[in-house]
């Protein structure tokens, strides 16, 4: 990685209070506190051991490092979860100080988006990717499908409602609602064909709830999508003399398809159905990004009963909303070990990773989008 050295005019007054932040709480020793040095840089401080040192640098030391700055530079940066320890090599250093730890930061906070459905849609149209807050957006081509998890009331629906909303725009929406509500009820505003709800839903008769039957039909959809997906790959290999391509070179549209409250689908159908689901959307989630397929997915958790792991490790954007602890990022972040700061924002707000997509290097606090009447 080639980073850029950063300097501005409060860069040495931040420097020497992140010397000040870790000196009595990094090391257990004082004189340590001479045995290195911080850097700032565009993607974030570079922490520097200059050898020989007297203490272990080791994943332990570097989170807790992590964890220290992470707070004590809030507001004026915000902080980005790395997944693993980032080591950056410095050239042209003395080999003593040629290397360093990575803590990747935003300079502020990023601000949530605010506005009606169509200027948020707008603004997407603009950017070519989709907005999510101020400085981050969603590059689907890149960093394909999305995951939305968390507890019922902390704003999946609202955001899959506002994700649908912008991709009806970009592309052609196949909404699969098992509680026939907020996505069914926008996607039959804005005239998408597909809507998929269960029969209940559709004919006024409450009694039944969703059953197996509901799932078929479902199941029967996402196969429609699995053709059409082949049918893609299959013009796409036939039309290109590249190597490296996508659905983009045969000048069609991709197609999203939102399954919202995905768990509840399976509740009531038999082990066939289910496992023909979580087939069909491993097939879909592995293969539809060259097509142009995509699935943008919410649920109260990824566990792997419900979602198979090989879906869940496919997909590039997840988000977790409402209250996060190290019981139920597990599913959605397994390779969180520690716990991430998390704005305190009420509703739509939570954390996010963006795979992929050189832009972002690990989890990062989110506010969704708040769409004005
Ligand atoms: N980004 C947001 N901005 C403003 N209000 C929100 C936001 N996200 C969620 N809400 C509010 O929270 C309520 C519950 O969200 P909802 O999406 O229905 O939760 P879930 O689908 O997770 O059960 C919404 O009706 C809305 O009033
Ligand atoms: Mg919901």
């Amino acid at each position: 990685m080639i980073l850029s050295s950063h300097k501005d005019s409060d860069s040495n007054d931040i420097l020497s209070y992140i010397k000040s932040v870790i000196m009595y709480t990094l090391f257990s020793d004082a004189e340590q506190n001479a045995e290195y040095t911080i850097e700032q840089m565009d993607e974030g401080f570079i922490f520097i051991p200059i050898y020989p040192i007297t203490y272990v640098i080791d994943e332990a030391f570097y989170n807790k490092l992590f964890t220290i700055l992470n707070l004590a530079l809030t507001p004026m940066y915000t902080l980005i979860r790395p997944l693993t320890m980032q080591v950056i090599t410095l050239d042209g250093k003395e080999p003593s100080r040629s290397r360093g730890l990575l803590i990747p930061a935003r300079k502020g906070k990023p601000q949530r988006l605010k506005g009606t459905l169509s200027e948020l849609v707008t603004q997407s149209k603009e950017k070519g990717d989709i907005p999510i807050m101020d400085i981050i957006s969603w590059n689907y081509v890149r960093s394909p499908h999305a995951l939305i998890t968390g507890v019922s009331g902390s704003g999946k629906s609202y955001a899959l409602k506002y994700i649908f909303k912008v991709c009806s725009n970009i592309g052609e929406t196949i909404a699969i609602d098992p509680k026939g509500s907020d996505l069914a009820r926008l996607a039959k505003q804005s005239g998408t064909k597909d809507i998929v709800i269960p029969p209940f839903v559709n004919s006024g008769d409450g009694q039944n709830g969703i059953g197996g039957k509901y799932l078929q039909e479902v199941v029967a959809v996402l196969k429609q999508v699995e053709s059409e997906m082949y049918a893609r790959q299959s013009r796409l290999y036939q039309a290109t003399n590249r190597v490296s391509t996508d659905y983009r070179e045969l000048g069609i549209k991709p197609v999203f398809v939102f399954i919202d409250e995905l768990a509840a689908l399976m509740t009531g159908a038999s082990k066939q159905v289910k496992q023909d689901f979580q087939e069909t959307l491993t097939r879909l989630v592995v293969l539809g990004r060259e097509a142009g397929i995509y699935l943008v997915l919410a649920m109260q958790s990824a566990r792997a009963e419900y979602l198979p792991t090989i879906v869940r490790d496919s997909i590039s954007l997840r988000v977790q909303l409402g209250r996060i602890n190290s019981e139920n990022t597990r599913f959605l972040f397994p390779e969180l070990s520690e716990m991430p700061m998390v704005p305190i924002g009420g509703k739509g707000s939570g954390i996010l990773s963006i795979a992929g997509d050189p832009r972002y290097a690990g989890i990062e606090p989110v506010l969704t989008p708040t769409i004005l009447d």
